[in-house]
């Protein structure tokens, strides 16, 4: 029965209130620029070119299934985030619902989210520095370019640039949520207009001709495209991962994860109706710069490396906000006696979790210098939605077993909502590849050996 121990919700309620750590700073507008700041990056700027290739234009409809799949998950997401706001986002909910084994799954899980897609997206980050540094004639060492066997035909060891970025990014994180808040929001804003500068100056160079055939791919395709572009959406969740340094996190929190991924879909939807109709489906094939490609063919060249420009500073947010996410779901495995304890220290004059800071921001960096993009993103996306589905289904469980909690956030329609988002996330569950489930299944499988081996005799509700 210990593996079904629970925390109590009020007991947790009363521990964030006493508790004293990490400093309140944000806003429901922060949060939403801290959901853009994660949402776009790879995936829009380098992800769109990989599932027009799959999907055709019913790229269109990819992007909708994924929005959708998002949009109920993120419903389930603000119930319970608004109800318990504190650090560590869904694993926090398992614990007081599903019990600890789950939440150690769950916690387990979201890694393979923040951690993985934090390297991924440095390593997207690094293909567009090389080109714009190509742009001034400058080039890295073939060795340093990217990871051992990552460009076919070139010996590459090392993807330097990745490497680099990632320590940059986890130095600011050291040093505090109010500055990397600030550098958050500007950069938010410079990658949003230069996506709506896109729509507004792509738009009347779109050609109808190139939306037929719609599917060529029938709608196979269409659910091949969108299990790849689900990765385009992961971000807003990231946003509960801040609940306890929000001023007023009961409604502040689910306004952050709403707005933040509605925003971002409606851009998605729009700029891959356009990316098609500029660009034949089949020419995006081996293209990692989809957007600029549009643009080059479109004969809008001068505003190409803008974009490019656009899409180096918007991937760092996305990148920062994974790896600040990261760091908080450990701190809140660690308070609760699961992790070692260093994990959830904080600094005395910065309010943060400074050394699990390091720690993961070191080996990020070390993950995006060694592996390849390639399986990353699909790996990112299995965690992913795994632990979407188990939190849905954590809704469901918790209103028929505590009715009367207070929730200041209502998931509209449940059972109906949850129960779609599991549907929508296991069936772009069974579209990722059958090496994706085995690394996955491996995950899981050195997970439950670490939580019987360490974790379940130093949990402190064991001692308890
Ligand atoms: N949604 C994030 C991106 O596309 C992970 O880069």
């Amino acid at each position: 029965m210990s593996l079904l121990r629970k925390k109590s919700v009020q007991g947790m309620l009363e521990f964030a209130r006493t508790s004293h750590g990490l400093r309140k700073e944000l806003s429901a507008f922060d949060l939403t620029m801290l959901g853009i700041g994660a949402i776009i990056g790879t995936g829009i700027f380098v992800l769109t070119g990989t599932g027009a290739t799959v999907a055709g234009p019913g790229l269109v409809l990819s992007f909708i299934i994924g929005a959708m799949a998002c949009g109920f998950a993120a419903l389930c997401y603000a119930e319970f985030a608004a109800m318990l706001p504190i650090s560590g986002s869904t694993y926090t909910y398992a614990y007081v619902t599903l019990g600890e084994l789950v939440a150690w799954i769950i916690g387990w899980d979201l890694m393979l989210e923040y951690l993985l897609a934090s390297s991924a997206v440095s390593v997207g980050w690094s293909g567009y520095f090389q080109s714009l540094l190509a742009g001034f004639g400058l080039h890295l060492p073939d060795a340093l370019t990217a990871a051992a066997g990552a460009r076919p035909g070139v010996e590459t060891v090392f993807n330097l640039p990745a490497f680099v970025v990632a320590l940059l990014i986890t130095t600011l994180l050291a040093f505090g949520i109010r500055e990397s808040k600030r550098v958050n929001n500007f950069v938010v804003f410079i990658k949003v207009a230069v996506v709506v500068l896109f729509i507004a100056v792509a738009v009347w160079h779109v050609k109808p001709v190139n939306w037929s055939p719609a599917l060529p791919y029938g709608m196979s395709g269409v659910f091949h495209g969108a299990a790849i572009v689900f990765f385009s959406f992961l971000g807003f969740d990231a946003v509960t991962c801040a609940a306890e340094e929000v001023k007023n996190p009961e409604k502040d929190i689910p306004r952050g994860v709403i707005w933040s991924l509605a925003i971002c879909s409606l851009l998605y939807v729009v700029v891959s109706a356009i990316m098609t109709g500029i660009v034949p489906y089949m020419d995006f094939k081996g293209i990692d710069h989809p957007v600029s490609l549009a643009l080059q063919v479109a004969k809008l060249d001068w505003f190409a490396g803008f974009v490019d420009l656009g899409a180096i500073l918007g991937m760092l947010t996305v990148i920062l906000v994974m790896t600040y996410g990261q760091t908080r779901i450990l701190f809140a495995m660690s308070r609760d006696g699961l992790l070692p304890k260093l994990f959830s220290e904080v600094h005395p004059k910065y309010g943060t979790p400074y050394k699990a800071t390091w720690l993961i921001g070191t080996l990020i960096a070390l993950i995006a210098g060694f592996v390849p993009l390639g399986t990353l993103a699909e790996l990112v996306n299995i965690g992913t939605l795994a632990a979407f589905s188990l939190i849905a289904a954590a809704i469901i469980i918790l209103r028929r077993r505590e009715p009367d909690l207070p929730r200041k956030f209502h998931c509209p329609a449940v059972p109906v909502v949850p129960a779609l988002a599991i549907v929508f996330c296991v069936f772009l569950m069974t579209q990722l590849s059958a090496l994706t489930w085995l690394c996955f299944v491996v995950w899981l499988l050195i997970g439950l050996v670490v939580y019987f081996g360490y974790s379940r005799k130093r949990s402190h509700l064991h001692k308890a």
